[in-house]
């Protein structure tokens, strides 16, 4: 029977094609401690994201970076007795240093404090300006350094800051206001016309209600501090952290310093982040950007809070967990595999170390790991494969294949590994159906079988890879080596493994006892 390479997906993701660009970014986190398994979550999902695209051929800059003009920093640094500037530096070393740990493949990683940064918030500043849209006024009340955000009456909960617990600061003077309450309709208006812009819809409905009910205009520079990015011609005050801080956006692709990278970058395609910070980057961000003259980020997505046993991520409860330390304990994949397929994308999710060992030692160690062992076992001690193969299980790859990339353009990362594990239980199942041991190393039908199920692993490797890149690659080895290609290019194959050395390696999941 001759072989007819197919295309195991239909089409190409419709949201990127072969060498388009793909822009996608994490928050820029506060340096004031180091990083938690929360914000790892975040930059963990722009991975995924970023390694998808790749794969899909689109060309893809993906971005985070640190906050470093936050008050919140500062008060860090008088906490450890250390000069701002350089506890900012060394916190800074230690996030960058933790996204190379865990294998995050960023191309650009933007700090506050950097000159490129500072000139490009001097260049925005001047346009809003020029649009008419800061003036001066006096700013009386609230202000949460937690938050980095002002307050009323309404937002504050037996006096003090709901999320933080903290009495917020009372501030009176002369600030620089941004004319917020300008951009009321224009929002309202974009929002309604491209319902892709906030996601998931729950969100959408919450800004809709935010910006109907709240939007004013607000104060963007402090007086009172000393530690940030000066006013451009007024260096009395310093621009306030939230305006300061969105501009990395632009400023990390050349804003200012560099117009031939910023044209082709922006819009972003993406800015990820959880829900706390929605409001800043579906209101403030985008009126800013009106003002300023430029586009649009294409899509605001924000997923939910996690906790961990039920308790909310803090210092305080002693509960926070150090994602290197969690990773180098269980490994950085199959971190990153227990919390894309334990809490769906978009909601809230709860933590749980037991949990953690239970998907490890079920999906990963007896499953994945214990498939790939007995293929690549069967596999390794039989003659010739691929030489005559079959389609068994090419239409059941072809079918999850194509639920896959609607999933992963849907940010729907637990029905994407649901995908994938659903091709292991039926690699599984078709085994048991063979059982290719009982047969001799060069009989037709043992050859087919495990012809076939090296196809399917081959498969199941491409689409793991945005998830767990390391075993990914592992699973390749085994199976003789990665071709060159993306998922463009991705078609049903078996004949490749004629010639190939397949054979077993290292246990990809050791269970712990
Ligand atoms: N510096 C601002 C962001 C400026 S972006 C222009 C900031 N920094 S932060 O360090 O507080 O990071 C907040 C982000 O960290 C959240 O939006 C989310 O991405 C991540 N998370 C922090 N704790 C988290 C959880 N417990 N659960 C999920 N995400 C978490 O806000």
């Amino acid at each position: 029977m001759l072989w007819k390479a197919r295309r195991i997906f239909e089409a190409r993701p419709q949201s990127t094609n072969m060498g388009e660009k793909y822009y996608i970014t994490t928050p820029i986190y506060y340096v004031n401690a180091e990083p938690h398994i929360g914000h790892a979550y975040t930059t963990f999902a722009a991975d995924v994201l970023a390694r998808y695209k790749r794969m899909t051929g689109a060309d893809v800059y993906f971005l985070t970076g640190t906050d470093d003009n936050s008050q919140k920093n500062v008060e860090a640094a008088g906490k450890a007795g250390k000069d701002v500037a350089i506890y900012i530096d060394e916190m800074a070393a230690v996030w960058k240093e933790t996204w190379k740990r865990l294998n995050i493949s960023i191309n650009g990683f933007i700090r506050t404090t950097e000159e490129r940064h500072r000139r490009g918030v001097e260049k925005f500043w001047r346009k809003v300006l020029a649009s008419g849209d800061i003036h001066k006024g006096i700013y009386e009340g609230y202000y949460c350094v937690g938050c980095e955000s002002y307050l009323t009456e309404k937002d504050l909960q037996d006096g003090v800051c709901p999320l933080h617990k903290q009495k917020p600061e009372i501030l009176k003077e002369e600030n620089y206001f941004f004319k917020l309450s300008n951009y009321k309709e224009k929002l309202l208006k974009h929002i309604e016309q491209n319902p892709g812009f906030i996601q998931p819809k729950e969100r959408r409905h919450e800004i809709i209600n935010y910006i109907t009910e709240h939007l004013e205009d607000i104060s963007i520079s402090r007086r009172s501090q000393k530690w940030g990015i000066p006013v451009p011609d007024d260096p009395e005050q310093v621009i306030y952290v939230w305006f300061d801080a969105l501009i990395n956006y632009l400023t990390a692709i050349g804003y200012g310093t560099d117009d031939k990278k910023f044209s082709k970058w922006w819009p972003a395609d993406l800015h990820l982040m959880a829900k706390d910070i929605i409001k800043f980057h579906c209101a403030l961000w985008p009126a800013m950007l009106m003002s300023a003259g430029l586009k649009l980020p294409k899509c605001v997505f924000a997923h939910g809070y996690f906790s961990i046993d039920g308790e909310k991520i803090s210092k305080t409860l002693g509960n926070v967990i150090n994602p290197t330390a969690l990773c180098d304990e269980w490994g950085r994949d199959s971190v990153l595999y227990f919390l894309f397929r334990e809490i769906p994308f978009g909601g809230d999710g709860d933590f749980s170390y037991e949990r953690l060992a239970n998907r490890y030692h079920g999906e990963l160690s007896n499953g994945l790991g214990n498939l790939v062992a007995r293929v690549t076992k069967l596999a390794g001690e039989t003659p010739a494969l691929g030489e005559s193969g079959t389609s068994m299980l090419e239409d059941e790859v072809r079918d999850i294949g194509g639920r896959y990339k609607k999933s992963m353009e849907n940010l729907d990362f637990e029905d994407a590994l649901e995908c994938v594990w659903s091709l292991v239980a039926f690699a599984d199942a078709f085994l048991q159906e063979q059982q290719p041991w009982k047969k001799e190393a060069d009989d037709k039908e043992r050859i087919k079988a495990l012809t076939s199920v090296c196809e399917l692993l081959w498969h199941t490797s491409w689409l793991l890879e945005p998830f767990m890149p390391d075993t990914s690659e592992k699973i390749f080895e085994q199976l003789g080596g990665k071709e060159e290609g993306d998922l463009t290019s991705l078609v049903w194959n078996p004949e490749r493994f004629k010639g190939r050395v397949v054979k077993k390696g290292e246990v990809l999941f050791p269970r712990k006892e």
